[in-house]
């Protein structure tokens, strides 16, 4: 069976190249509570009114789509590694004050000081670990000064048999996912730390900001 984490011949590690099939699954998995959860963190990062907001690991774009949603006004902006989800995300939710372009976390095509948020769902589990302190100081490069990122990746369980099932369906990239790691990371890369916060019960979420 293909395991979205394992890493694929050709493209970049850690891209998903199914974008319809993650679209699928995500809807499922989340057990019609994505909007809710989503919106929640939307408003752990404080996006609002006029804020440029950038979504990094995007995929298929929802995220993107509802921080756009929150900032008439201002813009959201998802990229993605993968060209298939890049496809996608602008197939189903581009348009008005939100769009989608293909790159790379750790290599951001994008200016200096250009966002106010930085948001990242599911994300940084996939990116290469070597690349992860890279990818952070990406995020801090481009937020401006007072800016704020919101960093929610897969919190794996506790229980043996639950982490023998998140191996088994998803490998163990998911399964040993150390997110105790992040803000360490994000600290490492100059930002302030916020709060930790658990979102549901496999999303450990992570503010900071970038200091004034
Ligand atoms: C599990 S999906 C999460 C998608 C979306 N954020 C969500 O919460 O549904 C992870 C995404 O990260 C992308 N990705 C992996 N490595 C990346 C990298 N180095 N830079 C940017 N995106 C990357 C994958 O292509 C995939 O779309």
């Amino acid at each position: 069976m293909h395991k979205a984490h394992e890493r694929s011949p050709g493209g970049a590690p850690g891209a998903i190249r199914h974008a319809r099939a993650y679209e699928l699954a995500s809807a499922l998995a989340f057990a019609g509570s994505r909007r809710r959860i989503f919106g929640r963190l939307v408003a752990l990062a404080g996006v609002r009114v006029g804020d440029e907001v950038l979504d990094v690991g995007c995929g298929p774009g929802y995220l993107t789509s509802l921080a756009a949603q929150a900032s008439p006004g201002g813009r959201a902006v998802g990229v993605d590694v993968s060209e298939q989800m890049v496809e996608e995300a602008r197939r189903k939710r581009a348009g008005g004050n939100c769009s989608f372009v293909l790159g790379k976390a750790e290599a951001l095509d994008l200016p200096d000081a250009s966002f106010d948020v930085v948001l990242s769902s599911l994300a940084i589990h996939h990116i290469p670990e070597e690349a992860r302190g890279q990818a952070f100081a990406e995020m801090f490069r481009v937020l401006r000064h007072g800016g704020r990122v919101l960093i929610a990746d897969f919190q794996p369980p506790k229980g043996r048999l639950a982490r023998h099932l998140v191996g088994a369906a998803a490998g163990e990239t998911m399964r040993d996912n150390p997110v105790e790691r992040i803000a360490p990371m994000l600290r490492d890369a100059g930002f302030d730390l916020g709060a930790t916060t658990r979102v549901s019960w496999f999303l450990h979420c992570v503010r900071a900001d970038k200091p004034l």
